[in-house]
């Protein structure tokens, strides 16, 4: 089951040029081409002919063209043309999905087009900003999004899977202050005089102990914002953390890294080692235990309910407000169910 009438990221902008580009969001396929005049088209990955998948197609000026017998689709997935014949029927149209371009990405609305509304996209400021430095990454993930989301939550984990990359040992010992506006959940953690981890101490330039500021953000319906904040009071190292995962199927996933920073500007070598270092390095080791975790979860036939910890304040914050949101979409469907049984 999926958050529906929310913005997903769906693809990083760069990745759409002049070739059909297919990916399946929350359980629907889409195709994602770029037209002639750079106009974004997301259309359901389907050729009303005979069901042919669009993205085998081609994009033809405005158009995508599909590969089988030539059906043309203009970015509003109406049919505008049918070879060898003069008139084409309304029904041959096909279902588009709105589609925006935010700093890097882009995010399609998945539910109800007539609802789509562009004030509820994330604000992510720092990305293509004068004045800062940024890099993106993407991974497909074999395992549920929220997966993805409760390790990012969850930051006590450093202290064990990250040890030889960003990880504190005294993480766990400082709790989180966790609070929840609307459907935002807020989350801050100070670890002072804590000793920096290896990758901490090299991009900081850190001899010895420092305070560790960590501020994040949860957002539906899957985005996590994260300034880190490291400082030894003559040294500051500053950065943002962006994360959003979007819900391919129910058990596998899109996940995004970026990050971005006002430091260091006018040395290259700073931007190329912390994606190194993430990118190539602690991200490998947060997909492989999560990929384990699914698994497990996967084969076994029944599991008793977790077990969760002090720490885990921040996972439950937001599980609470997406089992709110998950509650509000059911009872309105089933309201919507008896106004169409009514009319
Ligand atoms: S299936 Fe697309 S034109 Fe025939
Ligand atoms: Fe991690």
């Amino acid at each position: 089951m999926f958050l529906r009438n929310q913005w997903y990221a769906a693809t990083l902008a760069a990745d759409i040029g002049d070739k059909p580009f297919p990916r399946t969001i929350c359980g629907e396929p889409i195709v994602f081409f770029r037209t002639e005049t750079g106009r974004i088209g997301a259309l359901e990955d389907r050729c009303s002919h005979r069901h042919a998948p669009l993205s085998f197609g081609a994009v033809k000026g405005e158009t995508i063209e599909c590969g089988y017998h030539g059906f043309m689709f203009d970015c509003a997935g109406a049919c505008t043309h049918i070879p060898g014949q003069a008139s084409v029927p309304p029904r041959a149209a096909i279902r588009s999905y709105p589609v925006v371009e935010r700093a890097g990405w882009l995010f399609v609305w998945i539910g109800d087009a007539e609802q789509a509304d562009e004030t509820l996209l994330p604000d992510l400021p720092w990305f293509g900003a004068d004045g800062w430095q940024w890099w993106h990454v993407y991974y497909h993930g074999d395992a549920a999004a929220q997966l993805y989301i409760d390790n990012l939550l969850d930051i006590t984990h450093t202290a064990y899977l990250h040890q030889k990359t960003i990880g504190t040992p005294e993480v766990p010992d400082h709790p989180p202050k966790v609070t929840t506006e609307g459907t935002r959940v807020q989350v801050n953690r100070l670890n002072k005089q804590v000793t920096p981890a290896p990758f901490i101490a090299k991009w900081g330039g850190f001899p010895g102990k420092i305070d560790a500021y960590t501020d994040y953000s949860w957002e539906p319906p899957s985005i996590i914002k994260l300034r880190t904040t490291r400082t030894d009071g003559e040294r500051t190292l500053q950065y943002w953390l962006v994360n959003p995962v979007t819900p391919e199927t129910e058990t596998t996933a899109h996940f995004w890294f970026a990050w971005a920073s006002e430091q260091h500007l006018d040395d290259p070598e700073y931007k190329k080692q912390t994606y190194k270092g993430i990118a190539e390095g602690v991200l490998l080791e947060d997909f492989a235990m999560i990929e384990a975790q699914q698994k497990v979860i996967r084969e076994r036939a029944s599991l008793p309910p977790v077990v969760p910890s002090q720490a885990d304040a921040p996972l439950v914050a937001v599980h609470k407000v997406l089992k709110s949101l998950f509650q509000k979409q059911a009872a309105d469907q089933s309201t919507a169910g008896v106004t169409k049984v009514a009319s």
